[in-house]
């Protein structure tokens, strides 16, 4: 048994707010500098009225309507977030709620901040090839504009909010070829947002603390090294690659490690100057433009990739 990808949907709050639009609301910063040191053009800033849920349980429909698979057919749902709604219970109980997702199946969230898809989608994947599940909708949704300090001009530019999802089915046919999963919580401190909630209150920092230097060289290697290491469980070479999207952070990363792993600069999905870092939504986000505009086309191959706090990274080499 194997799981395939058979829908994707995403989902973007509200207009646009372009880099002159933060400029104009008194960030000391400048287009040039966003767009020249990120490749970031705008973002999506979720308005009062939106929410993780609301927003995950969107792309979800979106994928559902894409795979052709109704509410009551799902008996899994993983929802990848660091920003979900309530402390408890889970965007994916709330999700499950939103679509009518009946009571045979199982919710949960995965807390893997930007390299949650991979990790929800990698752990969906043995659910499935396990036989106990059938059709999954695995789901990276995120508000991340909650956590920014819009003080610190080193991190808010950066980020913005959406969701992304996949319906992952069961098939005699594979989709998912290999995966690999990796934690390095030494490296906790260069990405993190200290605060926590207690008696009442916000305990610490709730902001966004970010050492850029630090995270972007990390980034790069592993997300060069896991790539290769799924490439070789599934015993094909960079070469084999039709598209590769990595976590959308900043273009550069992207950039880097494209070049890292050979694979040229026109085979890599780039949306992340339409919405900057979504965290867990970036990667189903991208896969989901590529899927609907024709470029990702059937029997090819596409490697999914993620990095992010704790430190967490990821890699899912899918065919379609
Ligand atoms: O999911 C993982 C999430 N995180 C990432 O992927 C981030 C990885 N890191 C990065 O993308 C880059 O390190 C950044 C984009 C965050 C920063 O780029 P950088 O080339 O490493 O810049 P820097 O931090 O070395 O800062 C260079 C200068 C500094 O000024 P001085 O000290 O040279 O005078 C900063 O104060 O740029 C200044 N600066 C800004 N200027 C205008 C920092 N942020 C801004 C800003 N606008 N928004």
């Amino acid at each position: 048994m194997h799981s395939r990808i058979t829908g994707t949907g995403g989902v973007l709050p509200g207009a646009p707010v372009t880099n002159d639009d933060l400029v104009a609301r008194g960030i000391e910063t400048s287009d040039e500098w966003i767009a020249e040191r990120t490749g970031i053009r705008s973002r999506h800033l979720a308005g009062p009225e939106d929410g993780t849920a609301s927003l995950g349980a969107a792309a979800a429909q979106k994928a559902l309507a894409a795979a052709g698979v109704k509410p009551t057919d799902i008996d899994l749902i993983v929802v990848a977030t660091s920003t979900p709604d309530k402390v408890f219970p889970s965007t994916a109980c709330l999700v499950q709620a939103a679509l009518g997702v009946p009571t045979s199946a199982m919710a949960f969230d995965v807390q893997a901040v930007c390299s949650g898809f991979v990790y929800a989608l990698a752990v969906a994947d043995k659910f499935i090839r396990s036989g106990s599940h059938k059709r999954a909708l695995v789901i990276g949704a995120e508000v991340f504009s909650r956590l920014l300090d819009w003080n610190d001009r080193r991190t808010c530019v950066l980020f913005g909010d959406g969701a992304g999802a996949v319906v992952l089915e069961a098939s005699e046919t594979p989709g998912i070829l290999a995966s690999a999963l990796h934690a390095d919580g030494s490296h906790a401190h260069i990405l993190e947002v200290p605060g926590n909630v207690r008696n009442g209150a916000i305990a610490g920092a709730a902001f966004v603390h970010m050492d850029g230097q630090a995270v972007f060289k990390l980034a790069v290697r592993v997300l060069g090294e896991v790539a290769q290491e799924t490439l070789a469980q599934a015993g094909l070479a960079p070469e084999a690659l039709d598209w590769l999207i990595p976590h959308q952070a900043n273009i550069r990363i992207l950039q880097a490690t494209a070049r890292r792993l050979g694979v040229p600069p026109e085979k890599v999905v780039v949306t992340v100057d339409r919405h900057g870092n979504t965290s867990a939504a970036s990667v189903p986000l991208a896969l989901d433009v590529a899927l609907r505009d024709g470029r990702i086309k059937p029997g090819q191959h596409v490697m999914l990739e993620g990095v992010g706090g704790g430190f967490t990274w990821g890699a899912v080499l899918v065919r379609f």
